[in-house]
């Protein structure tokens, strides 16, 4: 039997977290929203805020937190809001740990390891549950949308950012650059449908799917390269994901639910 998407997941964030602070940051997404902010990581949180319309003093569950630059961008652009970000790698939650008290947020921000898919909270204790570019980790969403129920409080929502497999049927070729781009980011990358489909099944109503054809891969691409006296060569992130995908069948997209009120 093949590992636990969690323990793949793991392994691969232990492994690359360095490449990413170095090559990218404390935000470990591909696709961002730019024009709300000159930071576009800043950009794409305050861009998730209006989309999720959060009541003040939120308390708020960073699902796949990275090394929390967005848990960090959400307390600074919401005062009085609270987060849990929970990571599946050690690596990540120490540097997110360090992150968080430089920022002089460890009273807000509570950093822990953790698998998603099950967490040590108690039943409705989140106002909301975010995942930003972190469902394409799961191995079973039925258990992990079923989780967050449990842990949202009635009113309160689920929103996802993520890249999804784009609707139709994939050429021989197109299948063979998804499965490198998975194997890659240690991804398991599916149809927003899918997704949409087990929160619906999971009890949250009003679930909405919305394509970010505006989300840029500029600054993720730009990752991949470097200047060596003038010459563009990989960097060493691009070393280790750089693929010369000519049609990657991806989108990025965003979901967003409620949980029944009673
Ligand atoms: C692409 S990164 C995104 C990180 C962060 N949301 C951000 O925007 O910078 C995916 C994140 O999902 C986390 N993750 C993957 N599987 C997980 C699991 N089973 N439980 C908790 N976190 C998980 C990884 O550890 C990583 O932090």
């Amino acid at each position: 039997m093949g590992l636990r998407a969690a323990e793949k997941a793991r392994r691969y964030y232990d492994e690359t977290h360095a490449l990413y602070l170095r090559h990218v940051g404390h935000t470990c997404q591909s696709g961002l929203i730019h024009g709300l902010h000159r930071d576009p990581y800043r950009s794409t949180i305050l861009y998730a805020l209006q989309e999720c319309e959060l009541p003040r003093g939120a308390r708020i569950l960073d699902a796949g937190a990275g090394a929390c630059g967005p848990s960090v961008h959400i307390c600074e652009a919401m005062e009085e809001a609270s987060v849990v970000a929970v990571t599946i790698s050690p690596v990540q939650a120490n540097s997110g740990r360090e992150l968080v008290a430089s920022r002089g947020l460890t009273d807000r921000i509570d950093v822990m390891v953790g698998d998603y898919h099950s967490l040590p909270h108690d039943d409705d204790a989140f106002d909301a549950a975010w995942f930003l570019e972190s469902t394409g980790y799961s191995d079973d969403l039925p258990a992990l949308f079923g989780e967050m129920f449990r842990v949202i409080r009635p009113g309160g929502k689920v929103y996802i950012k993520d890249v999804f497999r784009r609707d139709g049927i994939m050429m021989a070729s197109q299948r063979r650059e998804l499965e490198e781009f998975d194997r890659v980011y240690a991804h398991c990358t599916r149809l927003m449908g899918e997704c949409a489909h087990a929160i619906a099944g999971a009890g949250f109503e009003r679930v909405r799917t919305k394509r970010l054809s505006r989300a840029s891969t500029r600054l993720f691409e730009a990752a991949m390269w470097e200047s060596d006296g003038g010459r563009k060569i990989l960097s060493a992130f691009g070393r280790r994901h750089y693929r010369p995908h000519v049609r990657l069948p991806i989108l990025f997209g965003q979901i967003l639910g409620a949980k029944p009120v009673a």
